[in-house]
């Protein structure tokens, strides 16, 4: 049986994912960006650095900016987004997330946080599921964000496992991709379309049932 899961947080925890969409959104308009849903599948799971460069490239300024301008661009982003989650609560934890962290807690199982986000200690504390994580990977300690799997084998680590014992819940391509090359089990939350029809997938976090991540566990490992 599996002894922990890695959980991302924005787009799997709750609905964040939007406000980071929101976000660049915002930023682009004021440097003449614009950006669509299809592109900001792209941005999803990337560190925020990582996501200007993508959206700069996206938007043919490369090299339009200083790296001082692409630090305080980064930073604005960065504003826009945490004035959004100001207001982030326990009644914005997607449905079944809760019951599904008790449920693994209480059969032992390791929580672990594999978050890009630097906010992502200030949301669970908003959203009251801190006490639930056995350990959170500080993104500010990995040298390659997702797609390299570093995040993920550091929160394994972080909760005395290696990756390969854990199941990983992602709802970003980079974020699966990540999940595989740890060799920890990938579960997406999302479509086929975005995501792949290799991996097992879910619509809502609401099928994610403790038994749902054990029948995935046994099936893959069978
Ligand atoms: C998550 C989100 C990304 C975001 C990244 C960094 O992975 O899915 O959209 O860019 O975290 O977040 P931060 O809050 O540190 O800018
Ligand atoms: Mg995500």
């Amino acid at each position: 049986m599996f002894k922990g899961v890695l959980f991302d947080l924005d787009g799997v925890l709750t609905d964040t994912a939007e406000y980071h969409y929101q976000a660049w959104q915002r930023l682009g308009k004021e440097i003449g960006i614009t950006i669509d849903r299809a592109f900001n599948e792209e941005l999803k799971g990337v560190s925020r650095e990582d996501s200007l460069t993508l959206l700069l490239a996206h938007g043919g300024k490369t090299n339009a900016f200083t790296s001082e301008q692409f630090t305080e661009l980064a930073a604005r982003k960065n504003e826009y987004y945490v004035e959004m989650i100001q207001q982030v609560s326990p009644k914005d934890v997607y449905p079944g997330i809760l019951e599904l962290l008790k449920s693994l807690k209480r059969q032992g199982i390791k929580l672990s946080l594999a978050s890009a986000s630097k906010n992502g200690p200030f949301l669970l504390k908003k959203m009251a599921l801190k006490s639930y994580f056995d350990g959170i990977a500080d993104p500010a300690e990995v040298a390659k964000g997702k797609p390299d799997p570093e995040i993920f084998q550091l929160a394994a680590k972080n909760v005395g496992l290696t990756a390969a014992e854990c199941i990983g819940i992602e709802d970003a391509k980079a974020g699966i991709q990540a999940i595989i090359a740890s060799q920890a089990l990938p579960i997406g939350v999302g479509r086929s379309e975005d995501l792949g029809t290799d991996i097992a997938l879910v619509s809502s976090t609401k099928e994610l049932t403790f038994e749902f991540l054990l029948s995935i566990w046994n099936t893959a490992k069978a």
